[in-house]
């Protein structure tokens, strides 16, 4: 039996009504999908691993996606209840479901509310109609509003992804698009640069030279800047790099991750970790639904691969995940935990650029050197 005492649930719904250009997430599109194997196939695996974890509480769920707004609610239900029957769940649990803004989406909200989901996450990406035509997004700016009126009458906690630094985007037009956002005052916001994926649709217009009117590194440093500086302005914390949050709204789940917690993740790709004896696992779930279905009838967990994670490999991920908080790495943490300390040459190099800070024992990367978070990483790392 595997000791732990908190549990995070990811569960990865893979289908979505088309592919967006830029997406490289495992989604794809079906005619027909049947809703019930797919409860079914999560249940199964969700016992799987609950045989193998000496109860856990369950202190955060995710639905993840692709478009898990697509899921019928009474399939969340009958899966939210069967966790709530077999297993210790968290009394202030967060359960989260992503939500795509359209119309029929909307109407489910109300019953996903009552099958147990305490917070949505709605993928606007803009504001804009011509923008969300360039993101080849089926929704309009007015589903989008519709989505998040609907949405905040319904869940105390909600959250509005949204993508800038698009094609054609000045810095004023972001600017006014987001104060539009904040005026919203939705509890938490999400905000991603535009990352042109290998791969997709986007990628490929690039290789060629077709993908017009992208932000150059300028223009992307000024958008990400703005961006940090409007939120924190209106009351929303800059509490990871690319997430925003009025006070104590900060997405739990994610949270999770970037402290290297344990987690599960059910579904088709989806990545789990968890701590035993000292030593950290990794596992990766078989990426094709299909077949990700058919291997969790065939009566097995549906992995693909399952790696005890070398010392090396944790303590850069415990690196790469802390240096994305605003609250900073842990030093004494990770002295603690890993036996190591960064070169000081390095630190001290990184604190005359302005890059970093310490703060106590806590290593925190400053605004100048969140945009080049990767640099950092990486002169730290070796
Ligand atoms: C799992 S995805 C999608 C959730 C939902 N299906 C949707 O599209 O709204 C979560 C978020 O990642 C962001 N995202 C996805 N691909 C991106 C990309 N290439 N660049 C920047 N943000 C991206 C979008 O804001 C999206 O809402
Ligand atoms: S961005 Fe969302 S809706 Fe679009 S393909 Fe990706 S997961 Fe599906």
């Amino acid at each position: 039996m595997i000791d732990v005492d908190y549990i995070s649930i990811y569960l990865h719904w893979p289908f979505c009504e088309s592919k967006c250009p830029y997406c490289d997430f495992n989604s794809h599109v079906r005619k027909k999908i049947v809703q019930e194997d797919w409860l079914q196939g999560y249940l199964k695996n969700i016992r799987v691993w609950f045989s193998v974890f000496n109860n856990p509480k369950v202190k955060t769920i995710y639905f993840g996606g692709g478009t898990p707004s697509l899921m019928e609610p009474n399939i969340v239900s009958d899966l939210l209840e069967d966790l709530y029957k077999n297993y210790s769940i968290s009394k202030d649990i967060e359960i989260s479901l992503e939500a795509n803004p359209s119309s029929v989406e909307i109407k489910k909200f109300r019953d996903y509310a009552s099958a147990g989901i305490n917070r949505i996450s709605i993928g606007v990406q803009s504001f804009v109609d011509k923008d969300l035509k360039l993101l080849g997004r089926r929704h309009n700016a007015n589903e989008a509003l519709s989505a998040i009126d609907t949405g905040s009458s319904i869940f105390e906690n909600l959250s509005i992804d949204l993508i800038y630094g698009r094609q054609f985007q000045n810095l004023l037009d972001w600017e006014k698009e987001l104060q539009f956002a904040i005026s919203l005052r939705s509890q938490h916001l999400s905000l991603y640069q535009l990352t042109v994926e290998n791969n997709t649709a986007f990628g490929r217009l690039f290789d060629k030279g077709k993908l017009k009117g992208l932000p150059n590194d300028e223009l992307s440093r000024k958008l990400f800047i703005t961006t940090n500086d409007i939120c924190y302005s209106h009351g929303y914390k800059p509490y990871e790099i690319s997430n925003f949050s009025l006070d104590n709204h900060e997405c739990k789940h994610n949270v999770n991750y970037w402290k290297c917690g344990n987690f599960l993740g059910i579904g088709p790709g989806a990545h789990g970790r968890y701590q035993f004896n000292q030593e950290r696992f990794s596992y990766k779930n078989i990426k094709n639904p299909e077949s990700w279905l058919n291997k969790s009838f065939s009566g097995d967990s549906a992995i693909n691969v399952k790696t005890r994670m070398s010392d090396l490999d944790h303590f850069e991920e415990f690196v790469i995940m802390g240096l994305r908080l605003s609250e900073g790495l842990s030093l004494s943490k990770m002295q603690k935990n890993f036996g190591r300390t960064f070169d000081d040459n390095t630190l001290q190099q990184l604190i005359r650029l302005g890059f970093i800070e310490i703060v106590g024992t806590r290593l925190k990367v400053l605004q100048k050197g969140k945009i080049l978070l990767n640099y950092i990483t990486k002169e730290l790392l070796t």
